[in-house]
């Protein structure tokens, strides 16, 4: 059986990760029915930081094929990516395409593989934010919508599925194969310094070398980067004060910063008064390990990343959500998770903020997020679905 897998954007990598693995294992004891497997990535994103170092860090080989399509807008980048994955499949012909989250790659690769008539897998499938704003929601239905095999993460989702009349036969219960991830790097992830990743990433540093100091604890930690946060500059001016003079004001305030926030920062002239201010430790995007290694003794995470908030629930990290609405309610409080809603509104920030620092870590893995979901996805391929 030969299936092509297609990564695009960062959260893609540490998903892939666990799968090629579990390929590899299952073919190094299965010579005579093995997997070929190619890995497509679409090139997305291309900076080291966003890419090449999670290959790095996570032992992926390199990509089999890059699409190299780059920045641009979404339908620049499905277009492109259609255009050029079209080719691919032509010539390799794959009995599968596997696509996992809901990046602008797994949109375009699962409707040009069903274009094809190849059949298409979805890690990740069911997840739903029922908020049609959000680019990743449309990439999500769509890709459901056309797959023939639907793994999902938890029995929400699946709920989700059958709700949208999704065919029992379909629908897969296969767990969370970013904690695969996870489970795999925490050893390693524990041994890190902390203060060396402060350093190293620095941005401070890099203007004016030695301003970045050691960070005491408790610290907060935090990513931001969707359009409806950063994109217009009534929603971030207020945030971006409220995290300088309120939370940054209390404790060290550790912020990776994703190109699409630094770019919208600055534009709106917002930068300096993050630079001026001691407590604000502005890092460049991190590697997987380091983030790991900061999430595990952050006293909060603000966040509106959809992985980190699952890394939360894992770990146990207080977590604001700085979304209004998440595809992921199993991270939240009230399912047992660490997770609380906030959206981008400051007053309920700070109400929640204040209250949620009296919390303590309370670890939870949901059912299945135990480190074996691509063991479980690679049997899948090479048992009931072998042709
Ligand atoms: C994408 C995903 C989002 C995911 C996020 C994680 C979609 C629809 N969105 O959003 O779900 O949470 O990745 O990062 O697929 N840029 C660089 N270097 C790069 C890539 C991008 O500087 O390697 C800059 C460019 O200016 C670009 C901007 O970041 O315009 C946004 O990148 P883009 O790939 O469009 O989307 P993300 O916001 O990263």
């Amino acid at each position: 059986m030969k299936i092509i897998s297609v990564v695009g954007a960062r959260p893609n990598f540490m998903k892939i990760a666990p799968l090629v693995a579990s390929i590899k294992k299952y073919n190094s004891k299965n010579k005579s029915k093995s997997l070929e497997h190619i890995l497509v990535h679409t090139g997305q994103h291309y900076d080291v930081r966003l890419s090449e170092s999670f290959f790095q860090d996570l032992n992926i080989p390199q990509p089999d094929i890059n699409l190299e399509i780059g920045s641009g807008s979404h339908a620049e980048q499905v277009g492109l990516t259609m255009i050029a994955f079209e080719k691919v499949l032509r010539e390799h012909k794959p009995d599968w395409v596997v696509v996992l989250g809901d990046v602008n790659a797994t949109l375009a690769c699962s409707v040009t593989a069903k274009k094809e008539n190849i059949k298409c897998c979805h890690v990740e499938a069911g997840l739903r934010s029922g908020d049609m704003t959000m680019p990743e929601e449309i990439n999500r239905l769509v890709t459901d919508r056309l797959s023939d095999l639907l793994l999902t993460p938890d029995r929400i989702s699946g709920e989700n599925l059958r709700r949208e009349g999704v065919p029992e036969e379909k629908i897969r219960f296969v767990g969370n194969i970013m904690i695969d991830t996870l489970e795999a790097n925490r050893e390693r992830a524990a041994r890190m310094n902390i203060q060396d990743i402060i350093q190293i990433n620095s941005i401070k540093n890099e203007t004016k070398p030695g301003t970045q100091g050691p960070v005491t604890t408790p610290y907060a930690l935090m990513t931001m980067h969707r359009p409806s946060n950063v994109d217009q500059k009534e929603v971030l001016e207020p945030l971006v004060n409220f995290l300088i003079e309120e939370v940054a004001g209390q404790m060290p305030l550790i912020w990776p910063i994703h190109p699409r926030a630094i770019k919208q920062i600055k534009a709106f002239g917002l930068w300096e008064k993050a630079e001026a201010s001691s407590n604000m430790v502005l890092l460049h995007p991190l590697g997987y390990h380091d983030m790991l290694r900061l999430n595990m003794d952050a006293k909060i995470m603000l966040t509106d990343s959809g992985g980190l908030q699952e890394e939360c629930c894992v770990l146990g990290t207080p977590c604001l959500t700085l979304r209004w609405n998440t595809e992921r309610p199993v991270t939240l409080r009230e399912h047992g998770g660490a997770s609380i809603l906030v959206g981008n509104n400051v007053d309920r920030i700070r109400e929640e903020f204040r209250k949620t620092l009296a919390h303590g870590a309370v670890p939870k893995s949901p059912e299945l997020w135990d480190g074996h979901t691509a063991d479980r996805i690679v049997e899948l391929f090479a048992g009931e679905f072998y042709s």
